[in-house]
């Protein structure tokens, strides 16, 4: 949800309160905006994305990048690697060394489901994060809180959570977010935002909801229920990666981007196992650019491989063929002339971009 969105809701509906904590949302969300829409990438990256677990309770079937290893095998079974967790050394290893390289954002969060970690070693992360100056955030199904774990969470001083939570009915939400109970995990965002409340925290809340073609006619009533609990409500555009889950209403699809791409500059995303890779969409290290067990976080981003990654994919549209695999597939960076810009001209802001990247 916008900012002007969420301060005018809450302006609506009377909240003082909303209205305060959303006032202290902007100047990151200026951050992060002035970041989105610059020509020229940042530097350094802004934000880290460790793999805690690759395991997952749930089997959805739209999972980019989900492993699953408790039901029957669906798409995300193919993943490429293997499964485990991080090793709580490396974990602290990444906090400290993200700290002093300037890393604003810790995501305990990338490939699985984070929740799925050892609970009293998820809360230290939460912990030492904070003592480092970095802002801690996760995104998960929400089947495993209870109302103590969830206290334990506020009180370490995490910064947001997102649920993800794809329906507003059983029979709906459960095509989706395979093997969940949506009463539960409606349980576990109503007792959260009791929680936050009680213990006055900054906390952030989310109940994010993928537009899919099968749940799409109960984004509004999933957006009643959400204002109801108390928690603010995002509909996120669907990663493609099923032609049939595709929405109909192309109010939902997803926005493409011409090419080239500057995510790479804005994260580091690092497997359970210390590798690191450029985004996202690397479900299965086509692109492995250092291991943080062998190397520190700097390292590697100033390192040969980085360097050489960063190149190909900035000169995307000058060398096509030198563009990496994971990126010529990519389901969100396009071919201009797929988002209606001339290809020439993107080209020509291409070639006059090179001299500022690096
Ligand atoms: C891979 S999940 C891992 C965290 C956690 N298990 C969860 O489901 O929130 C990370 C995020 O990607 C989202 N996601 C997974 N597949 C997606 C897709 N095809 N399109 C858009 N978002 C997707 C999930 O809803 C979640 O918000
Ligand atoms: S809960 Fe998250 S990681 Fe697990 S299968 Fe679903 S989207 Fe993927």
């Amino acid at each position: 949800m916008s900012f002007i969105t969420e301060f005018n809701q809450h302006v609506h509906d009377r909240n003082l309160e909303g209205v305060v904590k959303t006032l202290k949302t902007l100047p990151e969300r200026t951050r992060t905006k002035l970041n989105e829409y610059s020509t020229l990438p940042p530097f350094k990256p802004t934000r880290i994305c460790i793999e805690l677990t690759n395991r997952c309770n749930l089997n959805c079937p739209f999972c980019l990048v989900g492993q699953q290893d408790l039901q029957e095998s669906v798409a995300h079974d193919d993943l490429n690697r293997d499964t485990g967790g991080m090793d709580m050394d490396l974990c602290r290893k990444i906090i400290k060394e993200a700290s002093q390289f300037g890393i604003q954002e810790i995501m305990l969060t990338f490939q699985g489901e984070p929740l799925m970690f050892k609970r009293q070693n998820f809360i230290e992360l939460i912990k030492l994060a904070r003592q480092h100056g970095l802002q801690p955030i996760v995104f998960t199904n929400g089947l495993l809180l209870d109302p103590a774990f969830s206290r334990a969470i506020v009180k370490a001083g995490l910064h947001a959570m997102r649920f993800s939570v794809d329906g507003m009915t059983q029979d709906v939400y459960e095509l989706n977010r395979v093997g969940g109970t949506f009463e539960k995990v409606y349980h576990n965002m109503r007792d959260m935002v009791q929680i936050v409340k009680e213990e006055g925290s900054s906390l952030q809340l989310w109940w994010q909801f993928i537009a899919l073609r099968n749940n799409e006619h109960q984004i509004d009533e999933a957006r009643d229920m959400a204002k109801k609990i108390g928690i603010p409500f995002i509909v996120k555009t669907f990663a493609e990666s099923i032609p049939e889950l595709v929405p109909k209403n192309p109010e939902y699809h997803r926005k493409h981007i011409s090419k080239t791409c500057h995510d790479i500059y804005r994260a580091m995303w690092v497997y359970w196992n210390g590798d690191v890779v450029p985004c996202c969409y690397d479900l299965d290290g086509k692109e492995r650019l250092g291991n943080i067990n062998e190397n520190t976080i700097e390292e590697i981003w100033n390192g040969k491989k980085y360097k050489n990654l960063r190149k190909r994919v900035n000169e995307a549209l000058i060398h096509p063929e030198n563009e990496p695999e994971l990126c010529k597939g990519c389901l969100k960076y396009v071919a201009p002339e797929k988002v209606g810009i001339h290809p020439e001209l993107a080209k020509i802001k291409s070639y006059l971009q090179q001299p500022f990247l690096k």
